[in-house]
């Protein structure tokens, strides 16, 4: 696996890997890596010839400094993980590469409406700091294919959205949600459960499931489901920011005849912010 940490670097690599007419695949991370993000390197090798991962913690995603200076750094175990999954090519930019003026003085990427509701309403400034840093990384790889994880949903409709409206060259894909055995979605995040909070963790996908069940038999007071979902949650411990069922088109609020849904939530565990998912269509 080749290790890139700089742009003009990765870009000459690139250019050699394009000009041999090979498929170039993408994944973009912020390190840490678990099954979830390995399972996306798996689909990407399935897309083209040549697959390139990028680790960097974004600083300007974090709404939260102390969420940024204590997200984990594992990069030597992330390394051997992504050699023995077969990357060909791992970009490591530093923050200084990224934002050369520093993100203050940046040229913003704005996808409004998608990136103001849900998880964008609570982290202000979220999904204005992901779609810039992924076009910034779009740019640079100039990839054929790339790939995101479907437990981030808002996300990965955000960038689709981004990439439809500003017309990158690019094909994006987004994978199913890997999960612990018991059901709990992996995340970099669950490393801050303690041993007891991880017992409970797992009580929101089930609570996700039960909300797909209600809705699969007919349960149409939208209202009182998302509130007793979230009384379920106030119950094991967790502290809900949102739990909704929302149109999996557009996650706009589902109207009478709303078929393709996605119940949607976040919510903290201790110092956890848990997010998740599910689909459901009633067509
Ligand atoms: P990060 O949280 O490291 O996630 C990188 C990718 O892995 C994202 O596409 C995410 O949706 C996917 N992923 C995480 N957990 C997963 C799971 N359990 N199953 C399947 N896929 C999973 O998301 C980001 O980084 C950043 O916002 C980024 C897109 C890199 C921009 O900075």
């Amino acid at each position: 696996m080749l290790c890139f940490n700089t742009i003009h670097d990765t870009r000459q690599q690139l250019y050699a890997w394009r000009m041999a007419g090979e498929r170039i695949v993408f994944v973009p991370t912020m390190g840490n890596l678990h099954r979830g993000h390995l399972r996306l390197v798996e689909h990407a090798r399935q897309q083209g010839q040549r697959v390139v991962v990028s680790i960097f913690v974004n600083p300007m995603q974090f709404n939260d400094k102390d969420d940024f200076a204590a997200y984990p750094n594992t990069l030597e175990q992330d390394s051997v993980k992504l050699q023995a999954v077969g990357v060909d090519a791992l970009f490591l930019p530093s923050v200084e590469m990224i934002y050369p003026d520093g993100h203050q003085n940046n040229c913003d990427v704005i996808v409004p409406g998608l990136s103001d509701i849900l998880c964008g309403a609570h982290r202000p400034g979220h999904f204005v700091g992901v779609a810039t840093v992924v076009a910034k990384l779009f740019n640079i790889v100039q990839a054929d294919v790339a790939v995101f994880g479907e437990k981030d949903f808002q996300q990965l409709m955000v960038i689709r959205r981004m990439v439809n409206a500003l017309c990158f060259p690019v094909e994006v894909k987004g994978v199913p949600t890997e999960r612990e055995s018991d059901g709990l979605a992996m995340s970099s995040r669950n490393g801050y459960l303690s041993a007891e909070e991880r017992q409970r963790a797992p009580l929101l996908y089930k609570v996700l499931e039960q909300v797909k069940s209600q809705l699969k038999s007919g349960g149409d007071d939208i209202s009182a489901i998302e509130a007793q979902a979230q009384q379920v949650l106030q119950d094991g411990g967790f502290r809900a920011e949102y739990f909704s069922v929302r149109s999996a088109q557009d996650l706009a609020l589902v109207e009478a005849n709303t078929q393709d849904l996605v119940i949607v939530a976040a919510a903290w565990l201790g110092k956890a912010r848990l997010i998740d998912n599910i689909r459901l269509n009633l067509g």
